[in-house]
């Protein structure tokens, strides 16, 4: 609390919008980086030793040594649904309360799944740096022909939210849905989707399009590596749109060279944004710097809910978002 106006101190890690700063002055003391630069660990430290909590991006690393650093802290607000920044046991052990921002992003995040299915089927990023490069000198019967995605199998591994709103839009292409999740869904929401529950392997061996919408953990690292490309068909493409991590990028390299599949997109990768050098040398791989949540909308809806979760928190109410209950 700051001592001269009795209202909880909160930093603010990234750039955010106007209006969620405005929220926030009306209930805390607000200390932002506007700049926009990530924060180093050490910096990142040394603010938090006097703030009650805090707004970040999914690329601030809240660890147990900063937790454990951050004597005042009560509120670790993320604005991203997933939450693997975040040592979410240590903020629980110190009762900390960490919260995301689930809900406000489905279905701009399942519009880029989308984007990357139908850009890798149609082979967007080979089509557009010919018609740039001045290359194109007329129709021809047999020019760039790509893969039809209506009428295909869809294999979604991970049926959250996300999960469900990319299944939905695939009602419009025709497609046939199959889906991979720990727990099945609801019935009613597997008629509704027109999805059916396959084990990973059979999903894999199935589906013209792999769509990966799992969070990523140390259950979900490489869960799609050498041997599981392997099961794909090779006229199959793969789409990540959750977390680099989920996917060894090393063996995709190797399967998108061989061809063992056809192509990939991806908004996400190991290490992002310092991606595997090999991707920018494939031309049957599309790619996107992990903007699937990015609308105008959508990211101002997500700075919103991470400020509404961080002003309940310190002024005595539960935030809507809480990851973990057992911290209050
Ligand atoms: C999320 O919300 O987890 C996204 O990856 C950040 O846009």
């Amino acid at each position: 609390m700051s001592e001269k106006t009795g209202r909880p101190r909160v930093l603010v890690t990234r750039e955010v919008f106007d209006e969620t700063l405005t929220y926030l002055s009306e209930h805390c003391e607000v200390e932002s980086n506007q700049e926009d630069l990530a924060l180093a660990p050490d910096e990142l430290a040394r603010r938090l030793a006097d703030k009650d909590g805090v707004v970040c991006s999914f690329t601030d690393r809240i660890d147990a040594a900063l937790i454990g650093e951050s004597k005042k802290l009560k509120v670790v607000a993320n604005i991203a649904v997933g939450y693997n920044n975040i040592d979410v046991a240590a903020c629980t052990a110190r009762g900390i309360m960490a919260t995301n921002t689930p809900g406000v992003l489905d279905d701009s995040t399942a519009d880029l799944a989308w984007t990357l299915m139908l850009g890798a089927a149609r082979r967007m990023t080979e089509v557009e740096r010919y018609i740039r490069e001045g290359e194109w000198n007329g129709w021809r019967l047999k020019q760039w022909l790509g893969i039809d995605v209506h009428h295909s199998t869809l294999g979604i591994v991970g049926m959250g939210r996300i999960g469900q709103a990319i299944a939905r839009r695939a009602t419009g292409f025709d497609m046939r849905v199959l889906y991979h999740n720990r727990k099945r869904v609801a019935e009613s929401m597997e008629l509704e989707l027109r999805a059916a529950w396959v084990s990973l392997d059979e999903l894999l061996r199935q589906s013209d399009f792999v769509v990966l919408q799992v969070p990523y953990s140390t259950e979900t690292h490489h869960l799609i590596g050498a041997a599981e490309l392997a099961k794909m068909k090779p006229s199959a493409v793969l789409v990540n749109s959750t977390r680099g991590g989920v996917v060894d990028d090393a063996a995709l390299v190797e399967a998108l060279k061989n061809r063992t599949i056809r192509a990939a997109g991806l908004d996400v990768f190991e290490n992002e944004p310092k991606l595997n050098p090999a991707f920018l040398e494939l031309d049957n791989v599309v790619l996107t710097p992990h903007i699937g949540s990015s609308t105008e909308a959508t990211r101002r809806a997500m700075a919103m809910t991470a400020a509404k979760n961080a002003v309940a928190a310190l002024t005595g109410g539960r935030p809507p978002n809480l990851i973990n209950a057992r911290a209050t």
